[in-house]
């Protein structure tokens, strides 16, 4: 870490925003002004101004239970009238909401009107299989408009969503249901991913099918949109086509009030152990912080921008800056099936020409991935429509950020780059582009109502130019609200570490430069961060030692050019087995394993094979030294192993 500050010290750049972009911008200093003075009075006028309230709230923050928050409880709202029917009801029916473009090139505009009546039909359908206030359903789907269709109409019932990202295996959907109790799954039979269909419905098949004895199924149904074409099994007591039951059924359907607090969806991210935690977050500070600083940190002017956040919907960026953001605000936005460089290395460039796109929020490691290939693709494309950039998921390095802003943002687009979690349910830390001059590399400022600060292991701020760890430290709107079915592990996990202080936990290293300015410098725990996406170490090893070859694992995350990090595992093979099998072609046959078992995205980049794993004289896997080796680098301090000789020779056997 340190060699890192070294360099972002070294970062001086500064970039004001463009006089016109400043004049025009949404988020103002008096909003920062405003929250000071009384942030829980700002928080309220912005979930009163933003947000449609049935029964409008009296109360604003409950923090007489922490870590336990309740915001706006006594309010009642339907967040699926919220991002739709009133956007109609004044007069907006006409504006597009989606504008979908396939992998392939298909195209379809969607409007406020169209979606409102496609997510009523639904709702519908899914009141006609029992489903309701409160139950679970499992959403499995491509980036298509059926996908937020889906997450709305669930939303609209006052049921709650899980959405498990379409690259996860038939196994970690079968444990996303089964923690939920899900009793319904929404799928598509499958969907385009770099040039083919990927199938989907026969990982839903598989996930429900072989259940042990003693296992209850708690899914029902299975609700199938026709995407890709490709073959499919049937099961007629427990299936249904979307393209036979969402047509066939009523487009009146009257959006109900929820409670302010009522679960909106459960998401599963990695933590530092083996077991996927299930976030869930509520409805109205949800909504309420997604919308405003969608508007804020994005400028989002709904007549006139067209939005596009590349985020697939199975991560927390799909959720609120694809569904419930740029929908509750009115936005015109694009949705886009498929991978960056199908069928080409232009598409997003293309897509962005083809649409007039003016807002574009993405990841640092497809910027890298972009600058890998050259200025030359998007040089070909005409991409003076953009004016805002944004980039969210990992540390951006300063070379990345001043080539994002430059070559697709034509030297004049600002960019801001946006901290928060899955746990937090929307941007942190962000600048306000209109405002605030920006730095290459550090996201700077928390937004307006927003407190957090750096501290070191006793709760203490370290003070400007120095490094720590990230705490909130104070309940925002969109704050989870639990660990689904685990309230003892959300404590422990998030506030247990500075109990004293009452500060939230956020699991980041960080640094304040001399302005005061915040330097995320990435996770401090056994999480890690491959190409935007949370996987845990934990989570691979045990997948790893699931395999009938491996006798221990132990994984890393090492840094890598592109993806930002890597998943690089060391494993011992038990001699049982080596005896009766060839050690060739292992290390592929163990990748491949990883991939069926979570997904794809956590498929070792490399697999060293072993003899014996670096371990304290209590037995803990030192994984610092392992990432030295990963990473080429010397390997640091080893006197605390048990057998301080074991470095030495897994360095010598991976020469
Ligand atoms: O380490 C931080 C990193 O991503 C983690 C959260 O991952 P996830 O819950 O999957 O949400 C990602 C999308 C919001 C954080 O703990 N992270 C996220 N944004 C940034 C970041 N690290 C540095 N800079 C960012 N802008």
């Amino acid at each position: 870490m340190s060699s890192q500050i070294d360099h972002l010290l070294s970062e001086s750049r500064r970039f004001a925003p463009p006089a016109q972009f400043a004049a025009e911008a949404v988020g103002t200093t008096e909003l920062y002004e405003r929250a000071a003075a009384d942030r829980e009075g700002f928080w309220a006028d912005q979930a009163r101004e933003l947000l449609h309230w049935h029964t409008p709230f009296t109360q604003v923050l409950d923090w007489s239970n922490p870590p336990f928050a309740e915001w706006f409880a006594d309010g009642e709202l339907n967040v699926a009238y919220n991002c739709l029917d009133r956007h109609v009801e004044a007069g907006n029916g006409e504006r597009v909401a989606l504008l979908w473009e396939g992998e392939p090139g298909e195209e379809r505009r969607i409007t406020y009107a169209e979606l409102t009546e496609e997510v009523k039909r639904v709702a519908n359908v899914l009141e006609g299989l029992g489903v309701g206030h409160g139950d679970r359903v499992a959403i499995y789907l491509p980036m298509i408009p059926e996908a937020v269709a889906a997450m709305l109409a669930v939303a609209r019932i006052g049921a709650i969503h899980s959405v498990v990202f379409g690259g996860f295996s038939a196994d970690s959907l079968r444990a996303r249901i089964d923690d939920a109790g899900a009793k319904l799954v929404i799928t598509a039979d499958g969907g385009y991913r770099k040039g083919k269909v990927s199938p989907l419905k026969p990982a839903v098949d598989m996930a429900l099918a072989d259940r042990g004895s003693g296992e209850q199924e708690t899914v029902e149904h299975v609700l199938v949109v026709r995407r890709g074409g490709n073959d499919v099994e049937w099961n007629p007591e427990r299936d249904l086509w979307w393209h036979e039951a969402v047509p066939a059924a009523s487009a009146d359907h009257q959006a109900r009030p929820f409670p302010a607090e009522n679960p909106l969806f459960i998401l599963y991210t990695s933590g530092t152990t083996g077991k996927p935690k299930g976030i869930l977050h509520t409805s109205g500070g949800y909504l309420a912080q997604a919308a405003f600083t969608n508007r804020v940190v994005h400028d989002v002017h709904p007549e006139s921008d067209v939005y596009w956040c590349t985020a697939d919907i199975g991560w927390i960026t799909g959720h609120t800056y694809v569904t419930y953001g740029p929908l509750a605000n009115g936005a015109t936005q694009v949705l886009y099936e498929g991978t960056p460089d199908t069928p080409h290395p232009g598409r997003w460039w293309e897509v962005i020409q083809k649409y007039g796109v003016t807002i574009f929020y993405t990841a640092p490691t497809a910027i890298r991935s972009f600058m890998k290939i050259g200025r030359e693709v998007p040089q070909r494309f005409d991409l003076s429509s953009l004016r805002l950039l944004g980039s969210v998921g990992e540390p951006i390095n300063p070379e990345a950020w001043v080539w994002y802003r430059n070559i697709i943002g034509g030297e004049s687009a600002p960019v801001v780059d946006t901290w928060w979690q899955t746990e937090t349910g929307a941007i942190m830390i962000s600048a306000l582009p209109g405002i605030t001059e920006t730095k290459p590399g550090s996201a700077q400022v928390p937004i307006p109502g927003i407190t957090i600060d750096v501290v070191d292991d006793s709760g203490e701020h370290v003070g400007n130019g120095n490094g720590g760890l990230l705490v909130i430290t104070g309940p925002w709107p969109s704050m989870l609200r639990g660990i689904w079915g685990d309230p003892e592990r959300y404590k422990e996990t998030y506030w247990d570490k500075f109990a004293d202080k009452g500060y939230y936990f956020a699991g980041d290293g960080a640094r304040l430069d001399e302005d005061g300015d915040v330097w995320l410098l990435g996770r401090v725990d056994d999480v890690m961060n491959i190409s935007g996406h949370r996987l845990s170490t934990a989570e691979i090893e045990s997948a790893l030692v699931a395999n009938e070859a491996v006798a221990e694992a132990a994984v890393v995350g090492a840094s890598d050019e592109t993806t930002g990090q890597a998943v690089v595992a060391f494993v011992i093979i038990k001699q049982s087995f080596l005896k009766a099998h060839a050690p060739e072609g292992l290390a592929g046959t163990l990748r491949t394993w990883v991939g069926e078992q979570i997904g794809p995205i956590a498929r070792p980049r490399d697999i060293y094979i072993v003899g014996e794993l670096p371990k304290t004289r209590s037995g803990k896997i030192m994984r610092r030294l392992l990432r030295d080796v990963a990473e080429g680098r010397e390997v640091g301090d080893t006197t605390t192993l048990a057998d301080t000789a074991v470095m030495s020779v897994i360095s010598a056997q991976l020469k």
